[in-house]
């Protein structure tokens, strides 16, 4: 199978996501928090070139007109990479990785990266590498991964990994603000941590109200149950991020709600061009502003050339 595959380079595309809801719920044995989360993937995108090569080489870039900071090394696609060389006895790949989704912001753009990578060695590898091993390292390599390959609407529990996809009845339009400041993941998680006093949350999540209103395809409904219990963490450690947000909620988004850890803020809009007026007044405040639609797309080949 790797020899049929020599020579193409396989073009992957790997999305970001936002939390419509996040609620956690106890710190586990292991450090990780048991979750319920419904998740999104939106078509912005972070690109993998990727060709079987004699050795493995990485390099990553922002996109023309992007600029910042890049994954220090080894980042989520090496270590892919290197487990799925593990997994497989073989793999070796020449990829390059084009960003688009900014970093430190609640996105998943690691997490599409290392789904991207994780995808295009299937397509590589053939049956070298079966679902269920990818599977099994895309949970290895974050919380999201599993999500990220597979992509759509989701409810994800567990870490985030064990998934129930969510029937939408209509595109969402988001206008993400992305403030100028990161936040990391565990450091967030850990000051929750201090926030909450490691009590376990009373009552049960509320994910099954944000769930109809999905399915009702009424976006001013979906607004509604729009929540996230890292909020009070993230606001915490980066005190401008709770203005950033009502500033989107005042320009007009039916609703507003930092994605994951942060530091990104979602607005969910009407439509389209509501979404385009909301970027526009919320702009002076933010790093970046980017419309999105959902899609039901996760980590996918979308070209294969010689
Ligand atoms: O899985 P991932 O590497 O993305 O997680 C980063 C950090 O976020 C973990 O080390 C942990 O501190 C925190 N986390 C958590 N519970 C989860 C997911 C992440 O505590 N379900």
């Amino acid at each position: 199978m790797a020899r049929k595959a020599a020579g193409v380079t396989l073009r992957v595309l790997g999305r970001a996501k936002v939390n419509l809801a996040l609620c956690v719920r106890e710190r586990r044995q292991d450090g990780y928090h048991e979750l319920e989360t419904v998740m999104q993937t939106v078509d912005l995108a972070d690109e993998l070139s990727m060709q079987a090569a004699p050795s493995t080489s990485v390099s990553i870039a922002w996109a023309a007109g992007l600029a910042g900071a890049l994954p220090a090394s080894p980042d989520l696609v090496e270590r892919a990479l290197s487990l799925v060389r593990d997994a497989a006895g073989r793999g070796e790949a020449a990829v390059r990785v084009v960003k688009r989704i900014p970093m430190g912001a609640g996105l998943g753009g690691g997490s599409a990266d290392a789904a991207a990578a994780l995808v295009g060695m299937q397509a590589l590898l053939g049956e070298g590498l079966r679902a269920g091993i990818a599977a099994e390292i895309a949970l290895r390599l974050g919380s999201d991964v599993p999500f990220a390959m597979r992509g759509g609407t989701a409810v994800a529990r567990g870490r985030g990994e064990a998934l129930t996809p969510v029937g939408t009845g209509r595109d969402l339009w988001w206008v993400l603000g992305i403030p100028p400041f990161r936040l990391g993941t565990a450091e967030v998680y850990r000051r929750y941590d201090e926030i909450a006093g490691h009590r376990a949350p009373a009552g049960e999540p509320e994910t099954g109200s944000l769930v109809a209103a999905l399915e009702s395809e009424d976006p001013g409904e979906v607004a509604r149950w729009l929540s996230n219990d890292l909020e009070v963490a993230a606001f915490d450690l980066a005190p401008s991020l709770s203005g950033l947000k009502e500033a989107v909620a005042r320009a007009g988004a039916l609703g507003a709600v930092m994605s994951g850890s942060g530091s990104a803020i979602a607005g969910l809009c009407r439509d389209r061009s509501h979404a385009a007026e909301v970027a526009q007044a919320i702009a002076p405040s933010f790093d970046r502003v980017e419309t999105v639609g959902s899609t039901r797309r996760g980590a996918e080949v979308v070209e294969r050339s010689r």
